[in-house]
């Protein structure tokens, strides 16, 4: 039957070049990752660092004042603070948020033992011109209390959460900081009105 044969040859065609296809898409993925690549991870290392320095993070941050915060995917009770900072060559503006987890936590316990309920660290902070000029040059990271970076998992791979978090609408929602962020209003991708970086585009 040379019909059927050749039916089977192009089944068997499509199919091996519907697997080539993905076999692509998930190499050129992994090579052009917004998002974990080392370098990321370097700098976010690099960053942490002088985050230390600067005493916003780390065993001798200085105290904040703690707010309850309203939005998820952060945490409930909350510190943020900003300024200008000087990573290598480059001075930028730097936005950290400090989130605090637990059963009905109030201001007063975060206040007695912050160590205790520091859940994670959220940074934003401006980049050289160019490194992400569709989304203002934000460089994201997210990093549990002693500066090791959160991870998340996608496309079966654990993904360190530093670089351009995420570019385009993520299917989990709650780890898009780019996604989410582009919606904060006054179009600076930050949501509290108080904080305005010196250097907006
Ligand atoms: C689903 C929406 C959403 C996602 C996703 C999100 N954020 Fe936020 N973020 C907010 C909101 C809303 C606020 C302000 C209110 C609050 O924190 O309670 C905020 C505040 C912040 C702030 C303080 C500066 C500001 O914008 O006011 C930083 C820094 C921050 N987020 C970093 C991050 C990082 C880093 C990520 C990704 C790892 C991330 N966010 C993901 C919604 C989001």
């Amino acid at each position: 039957m040379p019909k059927l044969d050749q039916f089977r040859r192009n089944v068997r065609a499509s199919l091996l070049a519907a697997a080539l296809l993905t076999l692509i898409t998930a190499c050129s993925s992994l090579f052009n990752r917004p998002a974990g690549t080392p370098a990321d991870v370097d700098y976010a290392q690099h960053l942490w660092s002088v985050l230390q320095q600067e005493r916003m993070v780390g065993e001798h941050a200085r105290p904040l004042k703690p707010f309850i915060g309203a939005a998820r995917p952060h945490g409930w009770v909350l510190e943020v603070d900003s300024r200008t900072i000087q990573v290598g060559g480059h001075r930028g503006f730097v936005v950290v948020k400090k989130n605090y987890n637990g059963d009905n936590l109030g201001i007063a316990e975060v206040e007695r033992d912050r160590s205790r309920y520091l859940d994670s660290i959220s940074v934003m902070f401006r980049r050289e011109p160019g490194y992400d000029p569709d989304n203002q040059d934000w460089f994201w990271a997210q990093y549990k209390p002693g500066g090791q970076l959160s991870s998340m998992r996608r496309m079966g791979m654990e993904i360190a959460m530093a670089g351009r978090l995420i570019k385009g609408a993520a299917p989990d929602r709650n780890q898009g900081c780019i996604y989410c962020h582009s919606s904060a209003g006054g179009g600076d991708y930050i949501f509290y009105p108080d904080i305005i970086p010196p250097d907006a585009p």
